[in-house]
């Protein structure tokens, strides 16, 4: 679906929140019956990217993956249970913050596990970049990770020029070559 107009709605952190669980199986896991962190990071994109549609209603792709920590291994066995928001809207972009937590499935207990913030781009079916909607953080927890968010992203710009520079001219990164972009 392309963006259609510049009448874009402003959206809540709930009407985009989402949640993904999942039974962690041995095609997930390493030699010792470990949840693989590559395996955990595809999940994590993948409930990132839900609430980002939710939020944008168009195509979105992911730019970027802040650093994650992965605190405690997953076992083969034990559910996996991964929550998304959008924590800020900004032009074409959004931040999404994902929490994870496992749950063994005969303790029952739960154990935080991993967090990221990931960027998502919204775009059009040609891959342009088009406007999202602007969101309202209602919550004291969700102005607080709004804040945050925007410092978040002046990190990032610094962090991102930072390596723009040290790469030879003639390497490509970042949507600088790109089908149907200038
Ligand atoms: C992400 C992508 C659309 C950005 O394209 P671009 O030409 O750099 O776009 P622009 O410079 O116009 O920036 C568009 C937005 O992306 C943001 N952005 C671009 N690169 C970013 C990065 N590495 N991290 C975070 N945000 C980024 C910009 O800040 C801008 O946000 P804003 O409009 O809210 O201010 C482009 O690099 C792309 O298509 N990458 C491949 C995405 C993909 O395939 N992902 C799947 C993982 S393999």
């Amino acid at each position: 679906m392309d963006y259609k107009g510049p009448s874009l709605p402003v959206r809540t952190v709930a009407e985009s929140q989402s949640e993904m669980t999942e039974l962690i199986l041995p095609n997930d896991t390493n030699t010792l019956g470990n949840l693989l962190g590559g395996r955990l990071m595809h999940f994590i994109d993948l409930v990132a990217a839900m609430a980002a549609f939710r939020h944008s209603r168009t195509h979105v792709v992911t730019a970027s993956m802040d650093h994650i920590d992965f605190i405690a291994p997953v076992h083969v066995g034990d559910l996996l249970i991964l929550k998304s928001s959008v924590n800020r809207a900004f032009n074409t972009s959004m931040e999404v913050g994902v929490k994870v937590w496992v749950e063994n499935t005969i303790a029952g207990m739960h154990r935080h596990v991993a967090s990221a913030y990931l960027t998502f781009v919204a775009v059009d079916s040609q891959g342009r970049s088009v406007p999202v909607p602007q969101l309202t953080p209602e919550t004291d927890e969700e102005k607080r990770r709004h804040e945050d968010a925007g410092r978040r992203r002046e990190l990032r710009k610094e962090e991102l020029e930072r390596r723009r520079a040290m790469l030879p001219p003639e390497t490509a990164i970042y949507g600088t070559v790109r089908p149907g972009r200038k």
